[in-house]
């Protein structure tokens, strides 16, 4: 049956680690001559702006011998109202696997519905499941298994920490979210998480001794609108020097990217030794690779 990828948890805990752990073989071995992808193409549809993601697919379907297509939304027939369902069906008779950034979880679940290959979430309004990934690539990376662990979620309850309290479920390590009222996760995706997710009343309570830290823009995107109203919210949740020696000491500093430095993260954080960023934006490379191969070979 083909398989998906619309979030994390449509992985198995056991799938999710065999995952990471290709990963860290691909990283490790940067082999370019194993091409099993030679004549498999990747459909990648964008509706919304993209650095890391697009180019770590790009790169590598590229390394795996294959081709990857980018597909601005707007300027394909979905951007003329051509049903999902109608893509779906023909995207998936051309194509080996079909990738999607857009702004509905429901529109990536019709497409998955009516294609015959492999659909990966690129990012949603709801989950960002492929950065996650990567995340716990960089986590295990540094640190070892995340297993018994604590990390901090700190600012806006979004795709990315929905996405990360799906990872806390399957990688088995606790996570605290602190987030300003109005803007904490759906209550849905937490609640499914049981106990490994708890909610903080701020962010020192929710970093006090943890291993990791991770936050993200506070301002989505497709949210710029509402960017004055929420850089008012959002005070009080800044991840700078003082919050974080509130974690251990050896604390890893993680973030999506793109950052907005003197917002959600000092300068002196992002780039500073307890950062781990550009190793985590390398990893989405090496942990879609290792995606990609599964879903094709599932
Ligand atoms: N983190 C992430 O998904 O980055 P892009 O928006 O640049 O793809
Ligand atoms: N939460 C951010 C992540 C960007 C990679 C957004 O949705 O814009």
């Amino acid at each position: 049956m083909t398989r998906h990828f619309l979030q994390l948890s449509d992985l198995s805990a056991a799938e999710a680690a065999s995952v990471i752990s290709r990963a860290q073989q691909l990283k490790a071995s940067r082999d370019t001559s194993y091409r099993p992808f030679v004549g498999k193409t990747l459909a990648m549809i964008f509706a919304k702006n993209s650095t890391r993601t697009r180019v770590s697919f790009e790169a590598g379907m590229a390394r795996f011998g294959g081709h990857a297509l980018f597909l601005h939304s707007g300027v394909t027939q979905l951007g003329r109202d051509e049903p999902i369902a109608d893509t779906a069906r023909v995207l998936s008779r051309m194509c080996d696997a079909i990738m999607i950034r857009n702004d509905s979880q429901a529109d990536q679940a019709e497409l998955a519905a009516y294609s015959r290959v492999p659909v990966i979430n690129g990012l949603s309004e709801l989950h960002h499941p492929c950065q996650l990934l990567a995340d716990m690539q960089t986590w295990v990376e540094h640190r070892g298994d995340a297993a018994g662990k604590t990390a901090a979620w700190i600012g806006d309850g979004n795709n990315v920490c929905h996405s990360m309290i799906q990872a806390a479920t399957l990688f088995g390590f606790k996570l605290r979210i602190a987030a300003p009222d109005g803007y904490l996760p759906d209550a849905g995706i937490v609640a499914i998480a049981g106990d490994a997710v708890s909610l903080c009343g701020s962010a020192a309570e929710a970093v006090a001794g943890v291993d990791l830290v991770a936050t993200d823009t506070w301002t989505s995107m497709g949210q710029e609108a509402e960017t004055a109203k929420r850089l008012k919210a959002f005070d009080g949740y800044q991840v700078d020097d003082a919050l974080m020696q509130l974690a251990k000491p050896d604390a890893l500093f993680m973030h999506c990217l793109p950052a907005h430095r003197g917002e959600e993260v000092t300068a002196n954080v992002i780039d500073g030794a307890q950062s781990v960023v550009w190793d985590e934006a390398e990893n989405r490379l090496w942990a879609q690779m290792a995606l990609l191969e599964f879903l094709l070979a599932a």
